[in-house]
């Protein structure tokens, strides 16, 4: 699957809109949502992957790089359109920096919070995948 999905982007005078429905535009049914902000210059966040859970990322304002490791390969994907969404499979080890000041980063969510669903060590998270013959 291509990680950058481009989400509908409705061209108005009145201001543009940008909208997407869990298993329509995004592959999954939306549990939850959250958001990052005020991520001070030079913090990064995640660090983690998750067993189960999928995601997708927007910037909706400002920017930041998302880095993905499946344990095989990894790729960064600087976000900062907010009709783009990055998708994140469950087993996807990620971190995020290069924040602006002004960023906004929202993430869909396929399930609620259960930080049981966290690997949350780069080396156990390499056994993890190892363990599922990935
Ligand atoms: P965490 O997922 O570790 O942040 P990051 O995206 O930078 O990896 O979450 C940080 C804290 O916020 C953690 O203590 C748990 C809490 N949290 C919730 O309570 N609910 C949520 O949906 C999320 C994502 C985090």
């Amino acid at each position: 699957m291509k990680p950058t999905i481009e989400l509908p982007k409705i061209i108005d005078p009145r201001g543009n809109l940008s909208v997407c429905e869990g298993g329509q535009h995004i592959p999954f049914d939306i549990k939850r949502v959250y958001w990052m902000y005020e991520v001070p210059k030079g913090k990064d966040r995640g660090a983690h992957a998750h067993k189960k859970l999928e995601q997708i990322i927007v910037a909706m304002h400002g920017s930041f790089v998302v880095n993905l490791d499946n344990g095989k390969e990894k790729a960064s994907y600087k976000l900062e359109y907010p009709w783009e969404g990055l998708y994140i499979a469950p087993g996807t080890w990620r971190t995020l920096d290069y924040f602006t000041e002004d960023a906004v980063c929202m993430v869909i969510a396929s399930e609620h919070y259960d930080e049981n669903d966290y690997i949350r060590n780069y080396d156990d998270f390499i056994t993890w995948i190892n363990a599922q013959g990935k």
